[in-house]
């Protein structure tokens, strides 16, 4: 069970974190968020669940949050109080802020663009911002994290597209996802401001996972091999595909696989 006095007690940080709804039980996090947002959520407001059962993940995906091993958690996020700058790119800031608070608890966590953060190599989180638009006018940003924190946590392997493990697993030793919870939302306060410039940007590639390596990139348009050379600042991967100019590929729907060396 989540307890909200602990939780509460560690918040607010940095204007995040209240009002606070800590749910035994929910379809989505970011559904719940979206609800209260609508009617006015003010920027700050967090949903936090002890288990998911209609939790959504990237490109239409379904998100396991099993009772009592897993953390999942939505951010009311509003313009005026976080930038505005390219709304998919929170999805990789999102996973940067889970990527520095693993590494406050000694884990080695890197950020596999756009949303992903590896332990290990093998994925512990994922993040999903959903923005809603009032005609060009960014209205609300919903951050959406999903993090296995106990082996529990860990969808059956039939189901996964990538390899995935827990934080515990990996750390190897227990983890109070309460404590969890405040560094993320602490990380994500302090990244807020470095949204206005270029700082997130060079945070995010610092631990980027697969940097300088080949990839292999699939995306709506088609696919794209390149060597990972960074992140644009509207949060698109740059890769050298060996063809004259850098390629920049949106977030959209791109999942991107580490390949042996250069294509022939
Ligand atoms: C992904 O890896 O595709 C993103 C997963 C995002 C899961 C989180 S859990 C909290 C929030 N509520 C949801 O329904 N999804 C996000």
């Amino acid at each position: 069970m989540l307890d909200a006095s602990r939780i509460r007690a560690r918040l607010p940080i940095g204007g995040l974190g209240l009002p606070l709804h800590v749910l035994q039980t929910v379809g989505s996090t970011n559904d719940y968020a979206a609800r209260l947002a609508r009617r006015g959520a003010p920027h700050g407001t967090l949903v936090a669940a002890d288990e998911q059962t209609a939790g959504r993940g990237r490109r239409g995906r379904r998100w396991h949050t099993p009772a009592g091993s897993g953390l999942a958690l939505s951010l009311v996020l509003r313009p005026g109080e976080v930038s505005q700058f390219a709304p998919g790119a929170w999805n990789t800031v999102g996973a940067l802020a889970v990527a520095e608070a693993l590494r406050g608890l000694g884990g080695e966590a890197s950020v596999k663009w756009p949303n992903d953060v590896l332990l290990g190599g093998q994925k512990v989180s994922g993040v999903l911002a959903e923005a809603v638009w009032r005609g060009e006018a960014l209205e609300y940003l919903i951050l959406g994290i999903g993090v296995n924190v106990l082996p529990g946590s860990v969808p059956p392997r039939a189901e996964l597209e990538f390899p995935a493990t827990s934080v515990e697993a990996e750390i190897g030793r227990p983890v109070d996802r309460h404590e969890l919870l405040a560094r993320i939302v602490g990380e994500l306060a302090a990244l807020a401001p470095k949204t206005a410039g270029d700082d997130w940007r060079r945070a995010v590639e610092e631990r980027l996972a697969y940097r300088g390596q080949w990839v292999h990139v699939v995306e709506e348009s088609g696919d794209v091999r390149g060597r990972i050379l960074g992140i644009a600042s509207d949060g698109r991967l740059v890769l050298d595909t060996g063809q004259g100019e850098p390629r920049r590929v949106g977030a959209g729907a791109a999942t991107v696989r580490l390949i042996d060396s250069a294509p022939q």
